[in-house]
């Protein structure tokens, strides 16, 4: 997701900015350096290819095959064999185009042991977009060595970056690529503390999820993998990661107000682009329930409350997952003499207690301050809360929000909670940012406006349901959201579906093909004409 704050505060400014910098900078060559290949942020914006064969008539828009920034024979085989069976020609082009989007598109830089990969278009890496860009592709690591190697150099160059700025959330382009720093930061100008570099910083805004996601991330690769590269990598580094991310979420636990009134605060941002943080670019007070701060939302905008539920819900999955991966190191440090010395040499060598504890804590905070009893809709899950009482109750379509709690892990889809909030945040009269009109229906965010439904917000909807209508209804939505253009849009208008944003969204992409997946595994019936199951592992195999 972009930090675009600056679109509603300084628009014009912004485009000063942005414009003096583009001037400045070298265009990119274009991906594999082949001249004959156009800029995917102008390809993505007018119908390509042959449309399918459905109503909507979809266009094909991969890239010409020699202008892809990547390929993977198990996409192409998963690809082939899913799209030849399902019933919808319309879905089926839709997950054409985006599953493979990623890789076709995004890959702008890979070293042997780095990757650098680009959210789509904006030409820098967001940790959260990247991690979750690449996630569709985990199953099939153990099926595709040069994808497992790409993914590695993924996880391998986030280590890095959180390293030097674990409170910044976008990136620019490693020094080994030879690209240079990409102009058009919306911090450009803004006074960060800790102080960062936008040189090697693209954007530096305190988002709880980027850390997770890298957590996440890593915990997934593993299990798939069973690869340890990634925590011997440059002298098990990503363990001195880990480690500041543990500090980080410490911190960000501490409340406001000291015992003796002092305010506590590890981290600021103000400057042009971030008049409305306020306390001085401290973001609003919190008090001690166990749960950890952040200052943005997954959408980049500040956050009403610091204790964001949904944030808080990634954190006792991925601390859990955590507490698990280190554990099972520890039983194969026995075996592997590089990770027994890296392992030993920890400064915090109880990772796993540490972790255990604080995803106990997170988790008896959100019971305790982050639900709310409601008149019309029982307890719900609030989005935002403060520990004093100060509650935001509303979803954001952003990845962590309360309508993907279950995809996320925390408590499954037929929990009571969640099926209340569910309900709440899906209903015109229960959040104020759900949009509807004649083009789209569904959950809108503030980071574009009130109007504009996130079709993300509609992949929630497919992965998290429990009945078949609810993914069908979605996926109608879905197909019909993308403008003819057969790819997922950021944010469409509710009553003009010619008004979008972001024609090149890779998050949005990968995410929508990881639900078709999901739903061809767990609900064949609703994509296939035969009805009969569909098993990744067995296509990956044949
Ligand atoms: C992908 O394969 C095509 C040929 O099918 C080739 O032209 C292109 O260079 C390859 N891309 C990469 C990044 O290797
Ligand atoms: C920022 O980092 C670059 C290297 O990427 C370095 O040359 C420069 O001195 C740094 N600037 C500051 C203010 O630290
Ligand atoms: C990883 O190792 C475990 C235990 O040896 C095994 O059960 C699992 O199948 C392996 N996974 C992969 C993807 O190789
Ligand atoms: C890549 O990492 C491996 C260790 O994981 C190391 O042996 C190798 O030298 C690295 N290659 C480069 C070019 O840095
Ligand atoms: C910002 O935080 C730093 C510590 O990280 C502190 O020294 C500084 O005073 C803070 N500034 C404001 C305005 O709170
Ligand atoms: C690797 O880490 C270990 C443990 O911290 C340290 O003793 C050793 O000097 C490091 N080696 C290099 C090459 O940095
Ligand atoms: C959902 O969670 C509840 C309690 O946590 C459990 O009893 C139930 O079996 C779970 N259902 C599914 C479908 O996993
Ligand atoms: C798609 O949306 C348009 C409005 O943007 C609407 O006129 C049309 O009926 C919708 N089509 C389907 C198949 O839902
Ligand atoms: C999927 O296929 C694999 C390999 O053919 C098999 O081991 C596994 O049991 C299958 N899973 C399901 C849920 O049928
Ligand atoms: C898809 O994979 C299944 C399972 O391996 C296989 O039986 C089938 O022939 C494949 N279909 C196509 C069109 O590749």
């Amino acid at each position: 997701m972009r930090r675009d704050r600056a679109r509603n505060v300084a628009p014009i400014l912004l485009l000063l900015l942005a414009g003096a910098a583009d001037a400045k900078q070298p265009h990119l060559p274009p991906p594999n350096g082949n001249g004959g290949c156009q800029e995917y942020s102008s390809y993505s914006m007018r119908a390509q290819g042959t449309p399918s064969t459905g109503p909507l008539g979809l266009p094909y828009m991969r890239p010409p095959p020699g202008c892809r920034t990547f390929n993977s024979s198990a996409v192409e085989k998963v690809l082939t064999n899913l799209t030849s069976r399902m019933t919808d020609p319309d879905l089926a082009r839709l997950f054409e185009n985006t599953y493979p989007n990623t890789l076709d598109t995004t890959i702008r830089w890979a070293g042997p042991n780095l990757t650098f990969v680009v959210t789509g278009d904006i030409p820098a890496e967001w940790l959260r977009d990247s991690s979750n860009q690449m996630k569709v592709y985990l199953p099939l690591l153990a099926h595709d060595e040069p994808l497992r190697q790409l993914t590695k150099g993924v996880i391998n160059l986030q280590a890095r970056y959180i390293a030097q700025y674990p409170y910044c959330n976008a990136f620019q382009p490693p020094p080994e690529s030879g690209l240079p720093p990409q102009g058009g930061s919306g911090d450009t100008g803004a006074s960060v503390s800790p102080p960062d570099n936008l040189t090697i910083v693209w954007t530096c805004g305190y988002e709880l999820d980027s850390v997770l996601s890298f957590l996440q991330l890593s915990r997934l690769y593993y299990e798939y993998s069973n690869d340890t590269s990634i925590f011997t990598f440059n002298n098990g580094s990503w363990f001195t990661t880990v480690e500041g991310i543990l500090q980080l979420i410490e911190d960000q636990a501490v409340p406001t107000y000291d015992d003796e009134g002092n305010v506590v605060s590890f981290y600021n941002i103000s400057g042009p682009n971030q008049q409305y943080m306020k306390n001085n670019g401290r973001g609003p007070p919190k008090a001690l329930t166990g749960m950890i701060g952040t200052t943005y939302r997954p959408s980049d905008d500040v956050v009403d409350f610091p204790y964001n539920i949904p944030h808080q819900a990634m954190a006792v999955v991925e601390l859990r997952g955590l507490a698990s991966i280190y554990s099972q190191l520890k039983a194969v440090a026995r075996a592997d003499p590089e990770l027994h010395t890296i392992m030993s040499a920890l400064s915090a060598p109880h990772i796993d207690t540490l972790a255990l504890k604080r995803a106990n804590k997170v988790e008896k905070g959100i019971y305790e301050y982050g639900t709310v009893t409601t008149k019309h809709w029982g307890e719900v899950f609030a989005y935002e809360v403060d520990g004093f009482g100060g509650v935001a109750i509303q979803d954001d379509p952003n990845v962590p929000s309360l309508v993907s709690i279950p995809y996320l892990g925390f408590v499954n889809a037929t929990n009571k909670i969640y099926r209340n909030t569910r309900k709440m945040v899906l209903s015109r009269t229960g959040n104020p940012y759900y949009g509807f009109g004649p083009a789209i229906r569904g959950v809108t965010s503030p980071h574009v406006d009130e109007k504009h439904v996130w079709p993300m917000g509609l992949v929630s909807e497919v992965v998290s349901a429990t009945k078949d209508e609810d993914v069908l209804t979605a996926f109608a939505w879905l197909k019909n959201s993308t403008t003819g253009l057969g790819l997922i849009h950021e944010s469409v208008n509710t009553h003009d579906g010619t008004d979008y944003t972001r024609s090149w969204f890779a998050w949005a992409n990968s995410y929508f093909a990881e639900a078709v997946l999901q739903i061809a595994e767990t609900k064949p019936h609703l994509l296939f004409k035969d009805g009969k199951g569909w098993n990744l592992t067995a296509v990956l195999d044949a």
